[in-house]
């Protein structure tokens, strides 16, 4: 077993035990993948500033996000299929988000249901993310499901009306459960660990919506599934009902340009994410990290801006909140420390975020993350 000092080296170990088509549609972003390296890249473009001879005892790195108490500024962001990085994927990983004092935001393309993570986790209140479907009353069900399980956040998805193409997914023909063909069943013998889980879960499918949608009953692939049932149409007039039935919380997720935060403002959300959906959708687009600046700047006063895409690390969530985001999102590092080790891997990549954090923080002179703002970095381009 090899020492585990880094996220870097969570993702090599879920390469070796996640079957490669799981592995892959977490590891890839559309097209030629520039945004997506360009998300964790241009990270390394801001300076931190060190200050030395600070007194440096009784650190802290809480701080809230929606005004809801969070042990550091770092959130689970939704990510399809978890449950089948390692069985019970998103149980485990809220399990683990819950013990780290952190939120757990459950994907409405989930493995595990709403109920089953509710249950699992004795009711801890969780965020719920919502993608737009064209039935509209199965919709209306899932806002009420997530009310029904306490939800205490809303994540609205605004980015993915359509599917940007990940060569990957389409070549490796990605479903869920994996089809038996001869390449799978070859590749997936090779993944013992894996398979011994999934056979001893019942969650293998996409359990917020089989069973729940009339006529789906199993998805084929997931791109031509999400093309004949995620709903293009979908605009700010949705946002307004979606925020009417939903009564609570609301964080719209996927703003990366000054004029849609102005809108997402308008639309009376508590917070707006600033995302590519990790690269995942417009290839081209600029990282999230250099789009943050103007956006807090245009709507940081009036909305909580959060950001996610490439934080790989707690010297990239101190860059984020020192260029004013209240809060960050992890995807795939929770992802390769859950695909590495199940729920102990993702405590693993919190504790690695957490401690790299609290350090960086604490060699550029602040004891507080509360604290912290622009001034901990070096002129730069940012
Ligand atoms: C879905 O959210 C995806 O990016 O695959």
């Amino acid at each position: 077993m090899p020492i585990i000092t880094n996220i870097e080296d969570l993702r090599l170990l879920a390469k070796r035990r996640v079957p490669r088509m799981f592995y892959d549609y977490a590891d890839c972003g559309s097209w030629t993948e520039s945004t997506y390296r360009a998300n964790e890249a241009d990270f390394d473009r801001i300076l931190l500033r060190q200050r030395v001879a600070v007194n440096l005892e009784n650190r802290s790195t809480r701080t809230t996000m929606i005004g809801q108490e969070v042990a550091m500024p770092v959130a689970i962001a939704p990510v399809g299929l978890t449950g089948m990085q390692h069985a019970d994927g998103e149980i485990l990983t809220a399990l683990a988000a819950k013990k780290f004092g952190i939120p757990f935001t459950l994907s409405t393309m989930s493995i595990c249901s709403i109920e089953d993570v509710a249950q699992a986790t004795g009711n801890h209140p969780f965020w719920f993310q919502l993608y737009v479907m064209k039935d509209r009353d199965f919709i209306e069900r899932l806002i009420d499901r997530a009310k029904a399980a306490r939800c205490s956040a809303l994540m609205l998805t605004l980015d993915l009306q359509i599917l940007g193409q990940r060569h990957k997914d389409i070549k490796n023909g990605l479903s869920a459960p994996p089809k038996l063909t001869l390449p799978n069943i070859l590749n997936m013998m090779t993944k013992p660990r894996w398979g011994l889980g999934m056979l001893g879960t019942q969650r293998r499918e996409f359990r917020n919506i089989v069973g729940h949608v009339k006529g789906v009953e199993n998805m084929g692939s997931l791109s031509e599934w999400t093309s004949k049932q995620f709903d293009p149409s979908l605009s700010w007039n949705d946002v307004e009902w979606i925020k009417k039935r939903w009564g609570g919380k609301l964080i719209l997720k996927g703003i990366q340009d000054p004029e849609d935060a102005r809108l997402a403002v308008e639309s009376g959300a508590d917070a707006l994410i600033v995302s590519n959906h990790g690269g995942r959708q417009l290839d081209g687009a600029p990282s999230s990290i250099s789009a943050l600046p103007e956006i807090v700047e245009t709507v940081g006063s009036r909305i909580e801006v959060h950001m996610d895409g490439g934080i790989r690390s707690g010297q990239h969530v101190l860059k984020a909140i020192a260029l004013g985001a209240k809060g960050t999102y992890i995807g795939r590092a929770f992802v390769y420390g859950l695909g590495a080790m199940g729920e102990q891997g993702v405590t693993k990549a919190l504790e690695i975020i957490q401690k790299e954090l609290d350090l960086s923080m604490a060699f550029c002179g602040r004891t507080d993350i509360r604290t912290v703002d622009r001034s901990i970095l070096l002129p730069g381009p940012h």
